[in-house]
């Protein structure tokens, strides 16, 4: 049987999981778009036009369209300070829901709806697509298998100097909350560790296009004994690195660097005597699961699974509000001065 699901925020990104929709052949089968809901009704409209879904049910209230469709799911791909109202509206009126990062826009917001969820008994997970590609699946295999020794240290670099306009040019905090919540949650990741507390210095650095917060450098402690630093310029002009970020990691006996593209290099310690022992390099296995890679499509294939046999989505919403949190840590050291303690 078909899954009935409504998608709810017609805008720019609703395209991307249409398109994972459409173009990965077990999510067309599994799911059947009944409805689209935008507060701007035409960007429903012209969305169904331009993905062929006249059958679909149009509308902007979207507990009604739940109603009269019968939906078991809610796409949630609105803006952030919408989706608190959307997610507690699709999860009462029974629908599993999938939403768009960040998954709230407070720690208080995102712990009540992980309340909810329990009390309801419905699957609350988050797309957190960065995490699901070839290159972090692969970082994490190799730190799992153990082939550099215990891991110490992430280290990520995003420097990059893109001309969105729109809102992100206008809101506080830029790049923390809209775009290094990705590099965040993929080293937690990688790790398999539990951010415990976070420094961090947000700026506006000179000739910054942005209204606040286009550059930080935050250093995060993790469980045992792992430090993750992140340095990141959404104005910085120049050879840019990946939108992955450039990675070092440091194991307790050899280190593995990461392009953000397809340039893996890893070695262990040499034998040679004197200062330095030199290395030997080692070989970085490709992901285990080729279906693991694939982004929003594969997040939304955990989220159908999770649905279909009752297994953990791996975005799920009580595990994801830790990136959430090392987000807002990091606004909040930045702000005070402090280090601050991670919670979630
Ligand atoms: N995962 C990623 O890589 C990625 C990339 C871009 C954006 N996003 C996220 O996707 C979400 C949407 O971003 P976007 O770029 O599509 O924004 P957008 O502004 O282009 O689209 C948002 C849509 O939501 C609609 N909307 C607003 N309030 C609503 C409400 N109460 N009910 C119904 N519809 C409502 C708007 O009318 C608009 O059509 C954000 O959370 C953003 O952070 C994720």
């Amino acid at each position: 049987m078909k899954l009935n699901a409504i998608l709810c925020g017609c805008g720019a990104m609703s395209k991307g999981w249409l398109r994972a929709i459409r173009e990965t052949p077990d999510l067309a089968e599994a799911i059947e778009i009944v409805g689209l809901v935008d507060v701007n009704r035409a960007a429903a409209e012209k969305l169904a036009d331009e993905f062929g879904l006249s059958a679909a049910r149009i509308g902007n209230d979207l507990a009604a369209v739940i109603a009269e469709t019968k939906a078991d799911i809610v796409f949630d791909v609105v803006i952030p300070t919408a989706r608190f109202d959307i997610v507690s509206t699709a999860m009462r009126a029974g629908c599993h829901v999938l939403s768009e990062k960040p998954m709230a826009t407070s720690l208080a917001e995102g712990a009540a709806l992980i309340d909810l969820a329990a009390e309801t008994g419905k699957i609350h997970a988050i797309i957190q697509n960065r995490r699901f590609i070839s290159g972090v699946r692969r970082l994490r295999r190799f730190v799992e298998s153990g082939a550099i020794g215990d891991l110490t240290g992430i280290h990520c670099d995003f420097f990059i100097a893109p001309h969105f306009g729109g809102f992100r040019e206008e809101m506080d905090n830029v790049l923390l909350l809209d775009m290094a919540i990705h590099t965040f949650d993929a080293a937690r990741y990688v790790a398999g560790k539990k951010p415990l507390a976070v420094y961090c210095v947000e700026r506006n650095p000179k000739g910054s296009w942005y209204r606040h917060g286009a550059s930080a450098n935050a250093t995060f402690e993790f469980s045992d004994d792992v430090v993750f630093t992140y340095r990141g310029s959404w104005c910085a002009e120049g050879e840019r690195t990946s939108w992955e970020s450039q990675w070092r990691i440091v194991g307790s006996n050899g280190m593995l660097t990461w392009d953000g593209d397809d340039g893996f290099k890893a070695a262990v310690s040499g034998n040679e005597p004197g200062l330095l022992h030199g290395f030997s390099p080692v070989e970085v296995p490709a992901p285990e699961r080729e279906n693991e890679t694939h982004g929003h499509a594969s997040v939304i294939a955990s989220f159908v699974e999770a649905i279909r046999t009752g297994k953990r989505p791996e975005t799920v919403s009580s595990d994801n509000i830790r990136s959430l949190a090392m987000v807002f840590g990091a606004i909040e050291s930045a702000k005070t001065g402090r280090r601050v303690e991670i919670s979630a």
